[in-house]
Order: structure tokens, then sequence, then C-alpha cells
């Protein structure tokens, strides 16, 4: 088989890359380990930024999500019994959308298998090879030995891919910082105790409240990287939040079947350059954040639309500048990011060497980041995502 850029992995990474150099009249073949099935039901992210919703709708994958997005105009966070507001549209003239990952990742399959692109799914035994000359990628297909040529290869495979350890030693530096704490998280048939997501310091520690529906809620409770899932029976979640969250909200919180539960642990993690020779390291093969700053897949966005315009110049014009220049463009975003994910990580979280000097420090931080408006227009910016050309 022979492609233009062959990509590996199907999430909003591998996928939107396809869908974008598609766009661009470049042709792309994905391989994915998993199954059709299983990459639609994976629940993760949860937040689009605002550009990142745009960019959605101006690429003609957005309709069922500007249907069924919920737009948000703030948070809130829950502190000393209190609940304070920001708001991110007096503050900075825009919001986000609430849209479940899964739904990106089905609305961008239906799309590409609509205009005839590739995905093949249960893929074995990926691995990459000829990467500063004539790039391959190998696997099993149905049973099959198969190889892809191509000029370049999308290195789109998350955290525990096959990518990014395919690059010789010595050649990337990694950048990493591990938390001493993790997420249990909740998809439950409940109504939404608020109409915008609640990150809560407690003293037990942290919380969120989050949602997919008018219907469906997405909770997390910090717990320890390794916790056994099997000690939280529905009783215990459902304490836990409610003891975590303002008294005068906790009332309010409704409880409901649990659909799915989990727990992740939680990492910063950054690897530069995120390119050598003819593979490109895209989302989270090449950078990890904690959560809190709901970055992550907002970053696989940003990474493959400098990518596709990288390639976009290339295959019209032959120029290498823009490819040449990825890593280092992606990686000024990136660290943005970064720093923002750790600060709220760091705001919102009690570490395991937390003593009463460092609550009132965060106590102290909360009620600054809610009060000055100079601050809170600074969370705000980076939360509704700082700004992308689309
Ligand atoms: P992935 O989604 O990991 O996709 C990689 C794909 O490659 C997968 O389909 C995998 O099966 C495939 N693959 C792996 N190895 C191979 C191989 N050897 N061969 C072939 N295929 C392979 N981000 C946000 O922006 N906002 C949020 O609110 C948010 N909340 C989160 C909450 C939780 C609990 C978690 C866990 C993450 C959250 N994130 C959030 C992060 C976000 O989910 C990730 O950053 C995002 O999935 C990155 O997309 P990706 O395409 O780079 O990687
Ligand atoms: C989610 O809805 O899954 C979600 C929202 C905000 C975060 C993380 C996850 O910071």
């Amino acid at each position: 088989m022979r492609t233009q850029v062959g990509i590996v992995g199907a999430g909003p990474a591998g996928l939107m890359l396809s869908h974008l150099l598609y766009l661009d009249g470049i042709k792309s073949v994905i391989v994915e380990n998993r199954s059709r099935e299983y990459v639609e039901a994976r629940i993760r992210a949860g937040v689009l930024e605002h550009w990142a919703a745009d960019l959605l709708v101006h690429t003609g994958v957005g309709e069922r999500m500007q249907r069924e997005g919920l737009v948000h105009g703030g948070i809130h966070f829950s502190f000393n019994d209190e609940l304070r507001h920001i708001d991110f549209k007096a503050l900075v003239g825009k919001g986000i959308l609430v849209y479940g990952q899964h739904e990106v990742v089905k609305d961008v399959i239906t799309r590409r298998l609509a205009d005839g692109g590739q995905i093949l799914f249960e893929v074995n035994n990926v691995c990459v090879e000829g990467l500063t000359g004539a790039p391959k990628i190998r696997f099993q297909h149905a049973g099959r030995a198969q190889e892809l040529d191509c000029d370049f290869i999308g290195g789109c495979d998350g955290f525990h891919g096959v990518c990014r350890p395919s690059v010789p030693n010595g050649v990337l530096t990694g950048y990493e910082r591990e938390y001493p704490f993790g997420w249990l998280g909740i998809l439950a048939q409940a109504r939404p105790v608020s109409e915008e997501l609640i990150y809560c310091l407690h003293p037990r520690g942290f919380a969120l409240f989050s949602m997919r529906s008018p219907e469906l809620v997405r909770l997390y409770i910090q717990c320890a990287p390794d916790e056994d899932i099997a000690q939280w029976p529905d009783q215990k979640i459902w304490r836990e939040l409610h003891a975590r969250l303002a008294a005068g909200k906790s009332r309010e919180l409704a409880e409901g079947p649990l659909i799915e539960r989990g727990v992740t642990a939680m990492r910063s993690f950054v690897v530069e350059p995120m390119q050598y020779g003819r593979l490109f390291l895209a989302g989270d093969s090449a950078h990890i954040v904690p959560p809190t700053g709901a970055k992550g897949m907002n970053l696989a966005l940003a990474d493959v639309l400098m990518l596709s315009r990288g390639f976009a110049d290339y295959y019209r014009t032959g120029r290498s500048d823009r490819l040449d220049a990825y890593s280092a463009t992606c990686l000024r975003r990136v660290w943005k990011a970064q720093r923002f994910s750790w600060w709220m990580t760091q705001m919102l979280h009690i570490g395991p060497r937390h003593n009463a000097f460092d609550r009132k420090r965060q106590l102290a931080e909360l009620d600054y980041v809610t009060s000055s408006e100079a601050a809170a227009r600074s969370l705000a910016e980076n939360y509704v995502g700082l700004p992308l050309d689309i």
C-alpha cells in the first residue's frame, strides 16, 4: 500500500489530521489498534476551547456538536463552603463548548468514511521504519502482514503508542512531572447540579462537577493514582461528592445510576522536539497535561491544525519551512497549556505533604483569582483557549 501521510492512531489527533489533509487534497491512511466500537465509546475529555469548536464547524464536522453541545460562558469555584463564578463572556468575550470527546471521534469517523477515507481498525504489531529516509508503517490486518509506504508519518498514537519510542535514544528530551494523586471519574444518569462546571477545593480533596447533557453528568473525585475502584461502591462516591461541594449547592446534588467509572493517574509530560526526520508527533504522543485545565484534546487539535498546514504548503509549493517550524510552533502553545494545567492542578488538589500553610495559600489564591478582575481575566483567557487563527 502507498499513501502520502501514514497516520498511527484514530483518536482526536489522528482523525482530525486525516480530515484536514483530505480538505487540502492530500491522501492519508489511518491505522488503529482498537475497534471502531471501542474508540467511539471511550469516555474522556469534554471541553472544547472556542476556536476548536469553530474549527469543527468550519471544516464541516460540527453540525451535531452545534445541536447537542452545551455552550458555557464561565465556570464556578467551590471553596470555603462558598461558590464563586468566573464569567468568561464578560472577561474575554468568549466561552467554551461542552461536548464529549467520543462524540467528536464519532463525528469525524463518520465524515472520513463518507468522504472515502481509509481507517484500518483492529490492526496489530504496528511498527514505523525509515523515519529519516523512506517511511513505512508495518502492521497486521485481518490476519495478513501489510506495509504502508508513505512520504511522512503522523504519530498520533497517544502516550502509550509506538511512534515516540521508535525515535533513536538521545534524540528526544522528555520533561515530566508525576502527581501524587489521580481522578476517579464517573458518568451518571442525573440532572447537572449547575448549568456550568464547578471546580471544588475541599480539605477532603478536589472534586469536579461536569456534564454531557441535561440528563447526564460527568463527575470527578481526587483519589490515589493507583486507587482500587472496587473500594468505591456507588454510595461512597455520592457521599464524597456531596461532602466536597459547598453545602448550599450540595443539597441540590441529584444522584442517579452510574453508567461508567474509572481511575486516571495524572502527569505533565512534554517531549522535544515533536519531530524526527519524517515522523511528526501530535497530541498525547508528544505531551500529556493533567486534566484540571481541560486542555488535552484541544492541544491535540491545535497540533494537527499546524501539521496539516505544513503538509499543505509542502505539497502545494514544495516548501518545507512550515513543516520545519512545526515543533517550535506547537511547543510554544504546549508549554503555556502545561503551565496553566499545572497551575489549576496545584491550586485545587491536596497533596500528601500539604500542611496548614499550603491550605491557606490555596484559599488565598482562589480568593484572589475570583475577586481580582485582572487575575480572573488571565484565567478566562487561558481556559477558553489562547488565540489561534483558524
Ligand atoms: P488518544 O485519544 O490517546 O488517541 C490515540 C489513539 O492511538 C488511540 O485510539 C489508541 O487506541 C491508538 N493507538 C495507541 N497505540 C497504538 C498502536 N501501537 N497502533 C495503532 N494505534 C494505536 N482533554 C481536554 O481537552 N479536555 C478535557 O476536558 C479533558 N478531560 C480528560 C479527562 C480524562 C479523565 C482523561 C483521561 C483525559 C482528558 N483529556 C481532556 C485529555 C484528552 O482525552 C487527550 O488529550 C486526547 O485523547 C488526546 O488525543 P490523541 O488523539 O492525541 O490521543
Ligand atoms: C469533563 O467534562 O470530562 C471535564 C471537564 C473539565 C475538565 C476535565 C474534564 O477540566
